[in-house]
């Protein structure tokens, strides 16, 4: 299983990922810095902000009330925007395609 992470600078990576880490875990693990998480997935610092790029917006998990208060914290949010923290990788997001988003 994987998924497609596209770099600010538009460099596309294609990451192993296991079902039950987040989404954060696995672009962190691949040594993709850029990605700084830097509260470590408490859903506390949206420095994990990505855009979600292909139709499985569906199938992740709501947003929920922190992840919003966040996400709105940041200068870069628009309408595919999560925390990567917060997406618990599963089969159903297989191929699932994200970008990391500006820093704010
Ligand atoms: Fe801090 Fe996701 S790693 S909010």
């Amino acid at each position: 299983s994987a998924i497609i992470v596209t770099t600010r600078e538009g460099e596309e990576h294609e990451l192993e990922a296991q079902v039950g880490m987040s989404v954060m875990e696995v672009i962190r693990d691949a040594g993709l810095d850029e990605l700084l998480a830097l509260c470590g997935g408490c859903c506390s610092c949206a420095t994990c902000h990505i855009y979600v790029e292909d139709g499985l917006l569906d199938a992740l998990s709501e947003v929920t009330a922190d992840e919003n208060d966040l996400l709105d914290s940041s200068d870069h949010r628009n309408d595919r925007s999560r925390l990567a923290c917060q997406l618990i990788y599963s089969d159903a997001l297989a191929g699932l395609r994200v970008q990391i988003a500006p820093e704010d």
